[in-house]
């Protein structure tokens, strides 16, 4: 771990014995915080907060985390051209000799696949998910869990991104869904891990017409 980091974090633990319920605040603000963004542009506003931190680290973990999820190349350029008024000239220049280390070494491609357009895709009936149960339904070539919280349907990638466990196996709680195999909590709202705060499951819209859970892949 950097020393950077080791700072940050026992700064926050200071801060939690200090200050607790301002910093539950604070923490809880975190986690809603980007809830309603998409991958993409969470990774994209990451790689602005990197160049202007001046994170190499972190931008090569953000660039092709944002390529991959769709961002194009004019897009990850844009991103760190976006630092500027905050970060200045200097960090946007050595922001950008990162971004071509990591094309020159392959780890960013030369352009984002198209992606294609999202379609709502018919996948069970409503019927057959009772209220706090899930089903695992595939989709092409992915497999998707869908819960049905309250009466409300939501779907997440069945796998679990710890090791794999099918979330559409697990025990749902409200909207929380415990992993079968370790015990990871996600919310099947926003993706987000509640005892790993740096882990997401993806998440999918979900609908019901006439009957019929569709989810938006
Ligand atoms: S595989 Fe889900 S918690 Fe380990």
């Amino acid at each position: 771990m950097s020393e950077e980091r080791e700072k940050e974090l026992s700064g926050l633990q200071y801060l939690s014995q200090e200050r607790p319920k301002a910093m539950q605040h604070l923490l809880a603000f975190f986690r809603e915080s980007g809830k309603h963004l998409d991958p993409k542009t969470r990774f994209l506003i990451s790689v602005v907060t990197k160049v202007i931190n001046f994170s190499p680290r972190g931008l090569r973990q953000y660039l092709p985390r944002a390529q991959r999820e769709g961002a194009s190349r004019d897009e990850l350029l844009d991103a760190i051209l976006c630092a500027y008024p905050a970060a200045g000239l200097t960090k946007v220049v050595d922001a950008v000799e990162v971004f071509r280390e990591l094309e020159r070494e392959a780890k960013l491609g030369p352009a984002a696949p198209a992606q294609p357009e999202p379609q709502w895709v018919p996948v069970l009936r409503a019927g057959e998910v009772p209220e706090g149960e899930a089903r695992v339904v595939g989709v092409g070539e992915k497999q998707l869990a869908v819960f049905n919280a309250g009466g409300e349907f939501l779907a997440t990638a069945n796998a679990c991104v710890h090791q794999g466990g099918y979330l559409g196996e697990g025990f749902l709680d409200g909207e929380v869904v415990i992993c079968p195999l370790h015990g990871w909590q996600f919310n099947v709202r926003s993706g987000a891990c509640l005892n790993r705060p740096n882990q997401q499951v993806k998440t999918y819209e979900a609908r019901v017409r006439e009957g019929q859970v569709e989810v938006l892949v």
